[in-house]
């Protein structure tokens, strides 16, 4: 049976105080209907809708996912106009799922429990007990129990805002009697909108029976309205990725000063400091340790590779028993060998360092390719730029270049070369061959400087 599942992403979200929707405002790097749409797609034979309405064209521009269609809400009127509007392109014999776009975190055990119930005799409704309800929909239920309608909090008596049981605004139910239902709506409460929860009490007089599910966590079900809210939710779900980091055998200097913006696969015994960041697809061997403030993106990392405070690592790939850092920054396009080490103050880019090699201290290497066991004296610069493009530098295997060299590319370094300290050089060098570009030293006795004039 196809499972439409809706989601609602129309509002503004004023309280944001933002001009980006708010269903773009990212929680761990990602906007948050894009956590709702990633989870939507786990859900087996379904097809997504979302509905949209402020900021339409920038929404469906920001927003990744496969076959998904989108349906416009001219004006807000309220959830059920919402839902209205999708509904003429729903499947009739199927189950429709309503989802909210701010709604960020919730689960794919949730919305199956979820989907479960539905049957042409009941409906599934997302409920959760709130300490404090303030702001939900409450839950009514009958003397017998049974849920017979949704109260919103702005029409609510005070005996019904005394209950904590409320809508999370996730319903299921068969999508004929939504499309039966749906024109029943009226506006008639204090917000003069079409309610969807109107639905329950029209379901509960057609004997339908409404199925209360509950998720495992209230987070789960919590909407982002404000800043606050957001950052909240942000918190909780950092603390979910560092518990399952601390479950799969790494040991976090604190897991409150970690963040994971992506996905991360960590092996055993990997040690990670405060404040380090980790963005996109990251992969971890075996002891590893991250120093503190440190920002790895897209990037795998082998065995015993030691990575110091403060250093950068973007889509890049790290062999096994590396030393990065500290102060490094290893940008995009790099691959460093096993044992090999980029020192503090090195910027490394589209380079491949070859096994053993070392870039110690404050340098430029870019566009290159560096053998096997390559030293790299301090102030190294690869000149790969001409002003028009970038080129190419080789070095071979055991090479030592000396410190403060400048190679301007394209240039090719043959095999156990050696450059002296601070030449500038501009051809290729052979072999085994020594290469000095610089001014003899001249030693001059009896100097005197010039004296400033009385
Ligand atoms: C809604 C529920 C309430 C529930 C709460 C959970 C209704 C009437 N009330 O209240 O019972 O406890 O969610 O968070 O459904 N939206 C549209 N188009 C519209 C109106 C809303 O797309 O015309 C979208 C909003 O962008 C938002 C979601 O639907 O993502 C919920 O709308 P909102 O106005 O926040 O409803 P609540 O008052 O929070
Ligand atoms: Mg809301």
């Amino acid at each position: 049976m196809t499972i439409d599942i809706v989601i609602l992403a129309a509002g503004q979200g004023t309280r944001m105080k933002s001009l980006l929707p708010k269903v773009l405002h990212p929680l761990a790097g990602k906007p948050l209907l894009q956590h709702v749409i990633n989870m939507a797609e786990t859900i087996p034979d379904s097809n997504i809708t979302v509905v949209t309405g402020y900021a339409s064209e920038q929404i469906q521009n920001s927003i990744a996912g496969k076959d998904l269609k989108y349906v416009y809400q001219a004006e807000q009127l309220g959830t059920a106009n919402a839902v209205q509007t999708a509904a003429p392109n729903l499947d009739s014999n199927g189950i429709t799922l309503v989802l909210y776009g701010d709604v960020p975190l919730i689960s794919t055990k949730t919305v199956l429990s979820t989907l479960k119930v539905v049957n042409n005799n009941t409906m599934g409704l997302l409920t959760v007990v709130l300490e404090k309800p303030e702001g939900y929909g409450r839950i009514v239920r009958d003397r017998k129990g049974d849920i017979c309608g949704i109260i919103e909090q702005k029409d609510a008596m005070p005996q019904e805002l005394e209950i904590q049981e409320v809508n999370t605004g996730v319903i299921a139910i068969s999508t004929n009697l939504l499309q039966k239902w749906l024109p029943q709506i009226g506006n008639d409460n204090a917000q003069n909108e079409y309610y969807l929860t109107d639905l329950i009490s029209i379901a509960n007089k057609a004997g339908i029976k409404i199925e209360a599910v509950n998720p495992d966590t209230p987070e789960e079900v919590k909407g982002v309205n404000t800043r606050k809210q957001l950052s909240k939710l942000e918190r909780f779900y950092q603390q979910k990725q560092a518990d399952r980091l601390m479950v799969n055998g790494a040991t976090l200097a604190d897991p409150s000063r970690v963040d994971i913006r992506g996905t991360i696969f960590c092996d055993v015994d990997t040690f990670i400091d405060v404040n380090t960041v980790f963005e996109g697809e990251v992969k971890l061997g075996k002891n590893v340790s991250v120093g503190p403030n440190c920002l790895i993106t897209e990037s795998s990392i082998g065995d015993n590779v030691k990575i110091k405070a403060n250093t950068i690592i973007e889509n890049s790939t790290i062999c096994n028993d590396v030393e990065v850092g500290p102060f490094a920054r290893v940008r995009p396009g790099t691959l460093l060998g096993d044992n090999s080490k980029i020192g503090n103050f090195v910027e490394v880019k589209n380079t491949e360092v070859g096994k053993g090699s070392k870039i110690s201290h404050l340098s430029y290497i870019g566009d290159s390719q560096l053998g096997k066991d390559v030293n790299v004296g301090a102030g190294t610069i690869t000149c790969n730029y001409d002003g028009a493009n970038k080129n190419k530098t080789i070095i071979g295997d055991d090479s030592f270049i000396g410190s403060n060299a400048s190679l301007v590319a394209p240039v090719t370094i043959g095999k156990n070369a050696t450059i002296g300290a601070g030449s500038t050089i501009t051809k290729d060098i052979p072999d085994n061959e020594l290469s000095v570009s610089r001014s003899p030293q001249l030693n001059k006795s009896g100097w005197e400087r010039p004296k400033k004039k009385k």
